[in-house]
């Protein structure tokens, strides 16, 4: 192994911050007013303390687990993200391929840059999973649902936590960008008009549905075969709402802190909302997530599997499909050597009763 060699995560954030361009770093780095809720994501594993089990047989670990119906080898998959373009030529069939190398599955944004045909494509045998709008003409999002089913998507995920479309902040200003973009998957037709500019938002207002509620949720879940996962939950009450109205998966996410500041990190809601989910769904959990004890403790907390938003695209900025590959294989490996530490063999092995919160120490 060359002395360079990336090690961790932490190391392939510092690799993209060298190699990618300004516009690009803080377009992904970016996080919502002070960035307390960013942050929190990160530390707050921290105060999960691990309880190791010894004297078990853990010469073998198998890290493999059933996300909607999908073998995933690892509990780990792709968080949607927009823009991967500014990371690497490549763009999302980079990023689905380095996800499919690793057998595991990659949420593709509606915000991509290649359709969700292609992508589909680039990794025939991948798992994945689409990330739609919510559209004013339901027409259009019915059209996106056949599209996703027909190119053999195996789950419809929509995110809830941005009520009002963020036309203004964090975007890339007018004429900031670059590279060349397109988004296949929420126009029919590219408007006429440069990306960034207040016709192109007025594009965008006018196709969007804002804010989106409830009913839109189960307007698709009737319209559509495929398992619907909300994304972007913070509230036990709301997970429950939403396995009464027959959602298969929980995501809890804060969107990486960039849409509410202030609100929790997401291990530190994962036991509420688990426990009013009560089996009745997949939970996931994603944000902040950077070693594989940070995995370890969201899936002893409850979580079925969690995603990668940032890491991801740190990986393809570093070396594209490769990069994420081996940000995938590091979170991995951390893992299975986590597991053997804690004496678990499975995933079905990793157990609350492995986690305390530092609280424990009074
Ligand atoms: C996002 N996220 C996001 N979420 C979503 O539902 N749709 C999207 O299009 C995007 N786009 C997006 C772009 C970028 C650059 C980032 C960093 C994030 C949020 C994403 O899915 C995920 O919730 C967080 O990234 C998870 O936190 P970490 O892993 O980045 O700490």
């Amino acid at each position: 192994m060359s002395v360079n060699a990336l090690t961790s995560i932490a190391d392939f954030e510092k690799s993209a911050h060298e190699k990618l361009p300004d516009f690009a770093w803080s377009y992904y780095s970016r996080t919502s007013d002070a960035g307390q809720t960013y942050q929190d994501n990160i530390e707050a594993f921290r105060r999960y303390r691990l309880i190791p089990r010894n004297l078990r047989d853990v010469s073998i670990r198998d890290t493999s687990v059933t996300v909607l119906g999908s073998n995933l080898a690892i509990p780990v998959a792709i968080a949607p993200t927009a823009f991967h373009r500014f990371a690497h030529p490549n763009a999302e069939l980079a990023t689905t391929k380095g996800a499919t190398a690793m057998k595991t599955g990659m949420v593709l944004s509606s915000w991509s840059n290649h359709s969700l045909e292609e992508v589909a494509e680039a990794t025939p045998r991948g798992i994945r999973w689409f990330y739609m709008l919510f559209y004013k003409d339901r027409n259009h999002m019915k059209r996106l649902l056949d599209r996703a089913e027909r190119a053999g998507y195996s789950a419809i995920f929509l995110t809830i936590d941005s009520p009002i479309f963020p036309f203004s902040t964090g975007r890339p200003a007018p004429g900031a960008i670059p590279v060349p973009l397109r988004f296949p998957n929420v126009f029919d037709e590219e408007p006429p008009h440069a990306i960034g500019t207040a016709e192109y938002r007025q594009c965008l207002r006018d196709a969007v549905k804002e804010p989106a509620t409830w009913e839109d949720v189960e307007w698709v879940r009737e319209n559509t075969r495929l398992p619907v996962v909300l994304k972007g939950i913070l509230s036990a009450d709301d997970a429950k709402m939403a396995v009464e109205r027959g959602v298969n998966g929980i995501y809890v996410s804060n969107h990486g802190g960039r849409e509410l500041d202030g609100v929790p990190a997401t291990i530190d809601v994962l036991p509420d909302i688990v426990r009013a989910v009560d089996g009745k769904a997949e939970v996931y959990l994603d944000g902040g997530v950077r070693t594989g004890t940070d995995v370890l403790k969201a899936l002893a907390l409850g979580a079925r599997c969690v995603f990668i938003g940032r890491p991801a695209l740190w990986g393809l900025a570093h070396n594209g499909e490769e990069g994420v590959q081996q940000v995938l294989q590091i979170l991995t490996d951390e893992l299975s050597l986590a597991m053997a530490r804690t004496g678990c063999s499975k995933i079905s092995d990793i157990q609350p009763s492995l986690v305390v919160h530092q609280s424990y120490y009074g």
